[in-house]
């Protein structure tokens, strides 16, 4: 079949292409990089797809109470769980918005998903659609990396410094590219962005980003919220910042 006929699968096709091009030896180091990122985006985007056909008005039949987004390998008991890639309950890219009915939740839940989307345009969207969604009085709690945590340590004591690298990158492989405190702080705000097995940050937040961006959302308030092991993935209690916006 000659896909650029064809009414849609041109994603498809182009991935095809991404994959021949990345097995050329003529191409190039910044292109391989450039295709690598296209290779990951069209690979989310073939889950998305699939779950777009199934619902396709953008709204699935459920109306969940508690629902976790991007989640990862850390399922919630009693929460139904929507992330871009397996395992989750649905497979939907939330960029495109959060595929649930108008003011259904009661507790919508994240934690280290929020900077893994472009700011200011899904970030933003990302705020209006959880208001949108959850019911009046509903909470979201949202947890991120504390970036004002790790700068307020700059320049850090050098036994600082090393328990940040053993906490977070101790078994990465970019554990040997880490050499001066500063390296930390890129870490944080841009993570590995080259490498299959983790996702690029696109922005980084502190405790006053929160409260600007979900009270711009139309949030009534935005508070810290108190660590709860029994709903958050316990390895991000440290240097994370967590708030609860309540409709
Ligand atoms: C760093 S992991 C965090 C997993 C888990 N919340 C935890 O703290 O262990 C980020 C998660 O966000 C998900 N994610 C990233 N971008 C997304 C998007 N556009 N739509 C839905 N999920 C997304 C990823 O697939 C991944 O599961």
């Amino acid at each position: 079949m000659n896909h650029r006929d064809s009414a849609s699968p041109s994603v498809d096709y182009v991935g095809e292409q991404i994959t021949a091009l990345l097995e050329e030896p003529t191409t190039t180091y910044g292109l391989a990089r450039t295709l690598r990122a296209a290779a990951k985006e069209i690979e989310l985007n073939r889950y998305h797809r699939a779950s777009q056909k199934a619902w396709p008005n953008g709204r699935i039949d459920e109306a969940p109470k508690k629902v976790q987004i991007g989640g990862g390998a850390h399922r919630i008991d009693g929460f139904y769980n929507i992330d871009a890639v397996p395992p989750a309950d649905l497979l939907w890219d939330v960029r495109e918005g959060i595929p649930l009915h108008d003011a259904t939740v009661r507790f919508l839940f994240s934690e280290h998903f929020l900077e893994h989307i472009d700011y200011p345009r899904s970030a933003k969207y990302y705020a209006r659609e959880a208001h949108r969604v959850l019911a009046p009085g509903g909470k979201l709690v949202t947890g991120v990396p504390d970036a004002g945590y790790v700068l307020n340590q700059y320049p850090a004591a050098p036994e600082r410094a090393t328990e940040m690298i053993e906490r977070w990158y101790a078994n990465r492989n970019c554990r040997d590219d880490i050499n001066t405190f500063l390296d930390v702080v890129n870490y944080v705000f841009r993570d590995q962005d080259d490498d299959p097995a983790y996702n690029p940050h696109y922005w980084a937040y502190d405790h006053e980003k929160l409260v600007q961006l979900f009270t711009e959302a139309g949030f009534t308030t935005v508070e810290p919220w108190p660590f709860d092991p029994t709903v958050a993935n316990p390895k991000r209690q440290w240097a994370s910042v967590y708030v609860v916006a309540t409709k």
